[in-house]
């Protein structure tokens, strides 16, 4: 299949749709980012990429990087990790808080917000040193000593992450928050401003499509585990959007409100699409609708 083809045509039509959707501000930081970026990168099973656009331009990644911190946090804890942290769908968007207190503080699952920062104080629990751990790891699976945290996005979202202190608050009321509740804000709010290109997230997320195998070749999880997470991504990587993505473009996958989206094809190849504009469930506008021609072109989803 000529990929490269396939990807400029996607690219030359998206970019015309009238259907861009609005930068997320609510974080100020982000609110500064240009609307009309628009990048795809794809990685296929034998390594190869093949690019278009502004893929090698970096951006924050924000909950795309849910499932890097949920990976290493399974890695280290095993499946106990599942007594704190539901995995079903939750319907709703992905910073609501009547769930938690309904569910006795258990989140639905590990890609909203409440249970990202149930695995923030995992990862606390476990790790000497949370952000540069979290930041190794991510740099060894991308073999990219390069990606490196936004500090503004941090420190923008920190002044301004009022839902996300509600939430913390609340697990820790309890009792599913262990460490300090600052801690765990702290850390959550970094790992979220990860900056990093599409070409960096797909080298990042080959291992979800190589059965748990990095660029490197090196094992990260095992085939299970990486059953487990990509299964987590296609019921709850898009919120109250998880079955519309999983209809129209019929790949696990994960989105951030920076505008980027990370799906996978297990065997086969992992796609990540950045178009900052949101649409108003807070997923990419642009991203949803060339995964969507993506998959509709070339007849590979895994349905
Ligand atoms: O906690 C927040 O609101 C952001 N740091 C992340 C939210 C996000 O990316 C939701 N994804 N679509």
């Amino acid at each position: 299949m000529d990929f490269q083809s396939v990807l400029d045509e996607i690219y030359e039509q998206v970019k015309q749709s009238e259907n861009r959707g609005t930068v997320a501000s609510y974080i100020p930081e982000l609110g500064k980012v240009d609307p009309s970026k628009f990048g795809i990168y794809l990685l296929d099973h034998d390594k190869k990429g093949y690019e278009a656009g502004d893929a090698n331009e970096r951006f924050s990644i924000q909950s795309i990087s849910k499932v890097l911190a949920l990976s290493q946090a399974f890695g280290l804890e095993g499946p106990d990790i599942w007594k704190r942290v539901d995995v079903e769908p939750s319907g709703d968007p992905f910073n609501f808080l009547s769930l938690l207190e309904l569910e006795k503080g258990i989140p639905r699952n590990p890609l909203i917000n409440a249970g990202a920062l149930v695995i923030c104080d995992i990862l606390i629990s476990h790790l000497k040193d949370p952000k540069q751990d979290f930041l190794n790891y991510v740099r060894s699976l991308a073999n990219d000593d390069s990606i490196d945290y936004d500090e503004k996005v941090a420190q923008s979202e920190k002044k301004t992450g009022f839902r996300n202190v509600a939430a913390a608050n609340l697990l820790k009321s309890f009792g599913n928050i262990h460490n300090d509740v600052s801690d765990v804000l702290d850390f959550y709010f970094y790992q979220c401003s990860l900056s990093m290109s599409c070409k960096q997230l797909a080298n990042t997320f080959f291992f979800f499509a190589n059965r748990g195998k990095c660029i490197r070749g090196h094992e990260f999880l095992n085939l299970s585990q990486i059953k487990r997470i990509n299964a987590i991504m296609l019921s709850c990587g898009f919120y109250d959007e998880a079955g519309e993505f999983a209809f129209r473009v019929g790949l696990p996958g994960k989105s951030g409100v920076g505008g980027g989206i990370v799906a996978v094809h297990p065997e086969k190849y992992c796609i990540v699409t950045w178009a900052p504009g949101l649409n108003a469930k807070g997923n990419s506008a642009m991203g949803m609708q060339a995964l969507e021609q993506f998959t509709s072109r070339t007849g590979l989803s895994i349905f």
